[in-house]
This record gives C-alpha cells, structure tokens and sequence, in this order.
C-alpha cells in the first residue's frame, strides 16, 4: 500500500559526466545526462521512469543511489543529503538501497554458487550468524520462488529468469527499503517478464518495498505503476500518477509517447490517433537552448527556443514542464 511519506526527496538533481572526445581524445566535453530533477518518491509506491533510450533514466537511478555522485543537487534520506556522502557514509545506508539491473551476469560473480550470491550481502552487512546464514538463504529462495537446494547450483546452470530471481534475492538480502529495478525485466521472454514482474508485486506488498522502475515497455508501465515519470534529454518533462499520465498526458512528448501505446478496448482502438515524432534525440553533448524538446515539438513556440520551461504542479500532485500547459 502507498504511503504518504516520501521515502527520497529529489531536488534539482544533476548528472554530468566529463568525456574526451576527437581520435586522440583531444577535445573535452560534458554530457548533461541528467539536469534538475526535482521529485519525491512516496513510501510504498512504485514510480516509473520513462522515456527513449539516453534521455537519462538510468543515470537518474545511479544518482539517487550515489552509485554516481551526483554534480549538483540534493537527494534527501532520512533528512540527510546522501548525495554529498562518501562511501564510507553510505555503507549503512547501501543496505537500505538497492538496485536490480538487466543483465543479472552484471551482479551475479560466474564463480559464485547461488548461495554466496546471496549470502554476500548477508556477511557484509553482519545481518546474521554464520549459523544462522543457510537457514537465511533458503528463506530468501524460496521468497523469490526457488528451492532451497539452487544455493549449490551456479549462475550458468540457471534460465534467464532464474538468474533474475537470484539477482532479486541477492537484492533483498539486506531487508532494503527501496529497489531501483533498471530495466529488470527488459531482457526476458514476455511470458517469463510477467512472472517476475507479479513476483516484484508480490514482494512489494509483503516486504512494503518502494521501487523505482525504469522501463520503456509501456504496457508493463502502466500495469505497475502508482506514478509515472517522462524524461526526455536529461530532464524531467512530466510526472503523475499513473491515471495522469496515461489518460490526461499535458507535455507533448509524453503525448506522442502515449499515443504508441496500443489500448485494450478495440473501439478506442481503432479511433486511436498515432502521433509519429519526427527526427532524432539531439545529442547531450549539445543539447537545444530553451526547451530541449523543441527541435521536435508539433506545437513549439518562439519562447521554447530559449526559455527553459519552469518545472510545476500544474494540478494537484501532476508535474509539468511546457510553456504551452496553462498555468
Ligand atoms: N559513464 C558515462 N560517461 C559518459 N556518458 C554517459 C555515462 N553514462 C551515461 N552516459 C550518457 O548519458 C546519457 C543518459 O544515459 P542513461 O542514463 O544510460 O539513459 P537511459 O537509461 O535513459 O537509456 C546518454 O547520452 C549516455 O550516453
Ligand atoms: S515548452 Fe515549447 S517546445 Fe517544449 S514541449 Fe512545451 S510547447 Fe513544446
Ligand atoms: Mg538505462
């Protein structure tokens, strides 16, 4: 059940990332991968961040966790910046914040069995007794719909979506408050990405886990989802709850993104009005003045091109960024 505590308020959270560009790397250059991110993530709920690939959602995710420090901002944790934290500041937190990836060869050491996979977390943090530490394991499988006896097996002798369920236990094994899934289920067969979707579900209520999830699959989105996140070019164009998003999308952008979505009802269906995006996303090395949509936008106005859209609630608990949305 959602809350009404945010769990992690986000404010004006930035990501830039240096890089050497030209054959001999002679010319430098900033990546804007993630620029003022201003949003709270509410106990309990899952939000989902959306938007094509590059516009930032994984770097958001990695920010959050300081898994990058952030550049700028705050990322406020049981009322402290985490942002500014060391690694030495953020081990006792790290239990509380966790992350799944795609690919879970990316968490899961080929020479580890299953159980140290998943009892690594446990010794680290000193949750139990060495004693105790087998019962532990087993209780963690068997919560992600293993049998106990996977904790001899190793990563290669496991399905995809097995090796899923491993990376989740591992995830779990420090009793987080909060787990960024990035792309989590992106890489499985769709029939296998419903079980560990419901699975995710599943833990959520029992464990009362809050989830960041980022996803380009919509469908899946809108399935899951309290709330709802539009990111395009590293900055947030919109965020509501689902319902918002979905059915009263107000950013440009995340009307074209929603008008892809296929709907259910064959008489909307038919009725549905495709709005193609023309061009590509401009580089974030560069990206365009003013509103960095602009350059795609059906609707942009001369004031796009140089004033960057002030990021408000245009009603109540519903965020936008476009000049064009009534105040
Ligand atoms: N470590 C890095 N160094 C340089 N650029 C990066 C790094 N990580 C991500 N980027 C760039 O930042 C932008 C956002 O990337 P990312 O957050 O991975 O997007 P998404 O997850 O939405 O696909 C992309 O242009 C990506 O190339
Ligand atoms: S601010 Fe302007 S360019 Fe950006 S989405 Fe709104 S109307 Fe389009
Ligand atoms: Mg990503």
């Amino acid at each position: 059940m959602m809350g009404a505590e945010p769990l992690l308020r986000i404010e004006g959270l930035k990501k830039h990332f240096p890089v050497r560009l030209g054959a001999f790397g002679e010319r430098s250059a900033v990546v804007q991968a993630l620029d003022d991110a201003t949003f709270e993530i509410i106990e309990g709920e899952t939000l989902s961040l959306v938007g094509e690939s590059g516009c930032g959602k994984s770097t958001t995710g990695f920010a959050i966790l300081n898994l990058h420090r952030p550049t700028a901002g705050q990322v406020i944790y049981r009322g402290e910046n985490i942002a500014i934290f060391d690694e030495r500041q953020m081990r006792p937190i790290r239990r509380d914040l966790q992350i799944v990836f795609q690919d879970p060869y990316s968490t899961l050491n080929p020479r580890m069995t299953v159980g140290e996979a998943v009892g690594e977390p446990i010794l680290f943090h000193k949750l139990c007794s060495k004693a105790e530490l087998p019962g532990r394991i087993e209780r963690l499988l068997g919560d992600v719909g293993l049998p106990g006896r996977f904790a001899q097996r190793y990563p290669h002798e496991l399905s995809g979506g097995q090796r899923q369920r491993v990376a989740i236990a591992r995830a779990l094994a420090c009793e987080p408050k909060f787990i960024v899934c990035d792309e989590a289920i992106s890489a499985l067969d769709v029939s296998i990405q419903a079980q560990i979707i419901n699975l995710l579900l599943d833990l959520q209520e029992k464990y009362g886990l809050t989830y960041l999830f980022i996803a380009h699959h919509l469908a899946v989105v809108r399935h899951i989802s309290d709330r709802v996140g539009v990111m395009y070019l590293g900055r947030l164009a919109e965020l509501g709850s689902r319902d918002q998003v979905f059915g009263a999308p107000l950013h440009p952008y995340t009307k074209a993104l929603m008008s892809a979505v296929p709907e259910a009802d064959p008489v909307a269906e038919r009725s549905r009005q495709r709005q193609i995006l023309q061009g590509d996303v401009p580089s974030p090395l560069a990206p365009p003045a003013g509103c960095r949509f602009h350059t795609r936008c059906p609707i942009a106005m001369e004031q796009c091109r140089s004033v960057v859209p002030e990021w408000r609630e245009h009603e109540a608990g519903h965020f936008v960024a476009c000049h064009a949305v009534p105040a």
